[in-house]
């Protein structure tokens, strides 16, 4: 691996110009570990085909003066609807790892949304964006821990750090098939840890993005006699002042049961396709949850955003908002702190000329009328 130089390149002008020279600098474990998706890797591929593939249709000469990418719901305030996705272990592609993260997604009004497998400890990340005056909303992301004593001693932790929200991830009970890891035998290296995890009873959770060994034995006895439940969700929601958000929920009833049970809101994701091959791409599966919780619920997507024409068409589909994952992480790997700076940039730019292109002035304008309902390529 090829330290980050913490410079630029001078051809870099999209997310996909990181992701290039993030796979020529990461070692080929480390690009398995952060590319790869579950088995043959064919919903990895259908998140960002499923963007693609969604033609806009243009609108001209609407006013778009006052325009602004602000988002303004209950529940969810933000400067632009760009967060940034909870990643494991980023230690492992530069040494500052979140914390780098942090300071950019701060600098760039980014939401961010902290691993519970960072592999620095939380109340650092906190301290060091808490006080910005730009920053967008500071999450910490949850896996429900074998012992609920254990998930409260983190709930609590993220409380007194002064994290905003607490999102819950749901869609991993167990590890994926992750072949392509397995096939280039990555393994943790010794210096990066889920610090903030020491001392705690992990169940099957953290395998869906450690370096666990393959699928776990005994999945039925062992690791799914402590995955989470509704019942979990109920005890949680008790047990946090946080508003609690749901990650990894695809299925419209439970999306209606997670709004049942007081949940603040929820993102629809498949784990950047890592969990379960071959489900659909979050796209797919977005409007029908958006419908099935209603106009003013607060509903976020992931999976396969790479553009700001992406950003656009989430929004178009019901999203408030949307999270990326690994381009953060691409961005990293190549230019540390300004690196990740300077990709949420290009996406948040990208994001406002498709706004103009379609005719909205702010995210609130946009609806399905900017999809066209031709077909884009033949
Ligand atoms: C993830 N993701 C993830 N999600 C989560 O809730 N907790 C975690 O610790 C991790 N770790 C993680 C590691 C790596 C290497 C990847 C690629 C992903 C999933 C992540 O939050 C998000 O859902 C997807 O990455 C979104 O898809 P894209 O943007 O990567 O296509």
């Amino acid at each position: 691996m090829s330290p980050a130089t913490g410079r630029i390149p001078p051809d870099v002008a999209s997310l996909a110009d990181y992701e290039r020279h993030a796979l020529q600098r990461l070692d080929a474990a480390r690009v398995a570990w952060l590319q790869g998706g579950a088995a043959d890797g064919l919903t990895v591929q259908a998140n960002q085909r499923a963007w693609q593939g969604l033609p806009l249709q243009p609108r001209v000469l609407r006013p778009l003066a006052h325009g602004h990418t602000r988002i303004e719901r209950p529940g969810l305030r933000l400067p632009h609807p760009i967060m940034l996705a909870p990643v494991a272990y980023l230690r492992l592609v530069h040494p500052d790892g979140e914390l780098a993260t942090a300071m950019a997604a701060a600098a760039q009004g980014a939401g961010l949304v902290l691993s519970t497998q960072a592999s620095v400890p939380m109340e650092r990340v906190a301290e060091l964006v808490l006080g910005e005056a730009e920053r967008g909303p500071l999450w910490f992301q949850l896996y429900a821990m074998a012992q609920r004593e254990h998930t409260l001693q983190l709930v609590q932790r993220a409380e007194a750090a002064g994290f905003e929200a607490l999102v819950l991830t749901v869609d991993a009970p167990v590890q994926g098939a992750r072949d392509a890891e397995r096939r280039a035998g990555f393994r943790l290296p010794a210096d990066v840890r889920a610090v903030n995890l020491q001392g705690l009873a992990l169940p099957g959770m953290a395998a869906a993005d450690a370096a666990a060994p393959g699928l776990a034995a005994g999945l039925c006895g062992g690791l799914l006699a402590h995955a989470p439940t509704w019942s979990d969700i109920a005890w949680l929601k008790a047990h946090t002042r946080l508003p609690l958000w749901l990650k990894g929920i695809t299925h419209p009833l439970d999306a209606q049961q997670a709004q049942a049970l007081g949940v603040d809101g929820l993102i629809v994701s498949n784990h950047g396709g890592r969990v379960l091959d071959t489900m659909p791409a979050t796209a797919a599966l977005l409007p029908a949850v958006r419908q099935a919780v209603g106009p003013e619920w607060p509903v976020l997507v992931d999976g396969g955003i790479r553009r700001g024409t992406d950003v656009l068409k989430a929004l178009a589909l019901g999203a408030d908002a949307v999270l990326v994952g690994r381009p953060h992480v691409h961005a990293l790997a190549v230019a540390g702190a300004l690196g990740v700076a300077h990709a949420i940039r290009l996406l948040r730019d990208e994001f406002e000329i498709a706004l103009a292109l379609t005719g909205c002035a702010t995210p609130a304008e946009v609806s399905s009328a900017v999809l066209s309902s031709a077909v884009l390529t033949s």
